[in-house]
């Protein structure tokens, strides 16, 4: 998987340009705020996916343009494929090989790429939402129709919320609420079983690079956390699940009820984190939380990897000073041949890399050098 060429035009501060680039190491240099991340970000864009930022769409374009394009050449499934995101009136139009998609998420799965990003210590020390969308986003990339399936439970979600805050209103349409809850446990049930799937071979791969990078000293145990019942074990079938998540909503009628919302289900997931039995958020060091989530994006590249049979492209934005020389050495070597994306405003951590290609930011101004 390669990103050989790219164009843009109104993106965020980027100036119009276009860039060629190396299969090998890109390293991308400039000072703060001179628009690294926004590349990194424009990048991602081409997989369908929306901002790791959690911007909106309009607050992609440039504050000095009604739209923005970008436009990328790629090498992938043994072939070069053009992507085309254009994006105006706070809307966006994805266009593949010359065909328009009419959602962009429809692209999703074909152009891979794994980043890495500072957001990311989030994922060990702030709240179960950002380990559901990682779970979630890397499910995605490796099976595109899981999108479509998390879509619709989110708005199955919203309706069965809009229908207990009527009903605690009006009184009325109680059976309707089994409906609700059997439609809600049938996507749910699929979505954790995707989930589980997933995290049977993940959390293995996170062992394993974790024990490496601890010089087998510590353990990590990934596991996932249940809000329909605490004793789920990973093999279970869709019908067991959804056994599970119905009556656990039928019990939790009445205060769902009393709330508007619903209790327990995908959306309230988590997973776990432990460090010697620990759990990495309440007991870990920066340096373990980092070691955790270095952890974690390896393993994400390597079954999408292995899955695919095509190495990602990876994007290391502003990383390499958040890492000690040990943990930046066992990242690079674990990145073996993969085309990788590295933003940094410190030139040192240029030192004994294999440059492909250098680049400088300024101001949005986008240069290849031959050296700084
Ligand atoms: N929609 C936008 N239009 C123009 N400039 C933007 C927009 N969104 C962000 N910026 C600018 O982009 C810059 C930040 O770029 P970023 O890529 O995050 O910097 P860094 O090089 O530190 O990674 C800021 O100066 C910000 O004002
Ligand atoms: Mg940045």
């Amino acid at each position: 998987m390669k990103i050989l060429k790219m164009a843009f035009k109104g993106y965020r501060n980027l100036k119009e340009n276009e860039l060629e680039f190396s299969p090998g190491i890109n390293f991308v240099f400039g000072k703060n705020a001179q628009g690294k991340t926004n590349l990194m970000e424009a990048i991602l864009m081409f997989t369908g996916a929306r901002s790791f930022r959690g911007t909106k769409d309009a607050d992609l374009v440039s504050f000095e343009s009604d739209f923005a394009r970008i436009d990328g050449k790629f090498f992938f499934e043994n072939t070069e494929h053009e992507i085309t995101i254009i994006f105006s009136g706070g809307k966006r139009k994805a266009i593949f090989d010359d065909i328009t998609k009419s959602y962009p998420t429809n692209i999703i799965g074909r152009f891979k790429t794994v980043l890495f990003s500072p957001v990311h210590l989030s994922l060990v020390k702030d709240g179960p939402d950002y380990r559901r969308r990682f779970l979630d986003a890397a499910i995605c990339q490796l099976k595109p129709t899981y999108t479509k399936t998390v879509s619709k439970y989110n708005q199955v979600l919203r309706q069965r919320n809009s229908f207990l805050k009527m009903f605690n209103q009006s009184k009325s349409g109680f059976e309707l609420l089994d409906v609700w809850d059997s439609k809600l446990s049938d996507l749910g049930a699929k979505m954790i079983k995707e989930r589980l799937e997933y995290l049977k071979i993940f959390k293995n791969k996170v062992f394993s690079f974790y024990n490496d990078i601890s010089g087998g000293k510590e353990k990590i145990e990934v596991k996932y956390s249940f809000s329909v019942n605490k004793n789920i074990n990973l093999g279970l079938s869709l019908e067991e699940i959804k056994k599970i998540m119905i009556s656990k909503l039928e019990k939790t009628h009445e205060s769902d009820i009393k709330t508007g919302s619903t209790s327990c289900g995908p959306h309230k997931d988590d997973l776990e984190i432990l460090i010697n039995e620990k759990p990495a958020k309440y007991f870990g060091s920066q340096g373990q939380q980092r070691s955790v989530v270095l952890a974690f994006k390896l393993a994400e590249a390597m079954i999408l990897e292995e899955f695919s049979g095509e190495s990602p492209v990876v994007l290391l934005d502003d990383v390499m000073s958040e890492l000690d020389d040990f943990r930046k050495k066992y990242l690079l070597k674990n990145l073996g041949k993969r085309q990788v994306f590295i933003t940094s405003c410190d030139k040192s951590d240029l030192k004994k890399l294999e440059i492909g290609k250098l680049f400088k930011v300024e101001n949005g101004k986008i240069m290849q050098v031959k050296n700084f």
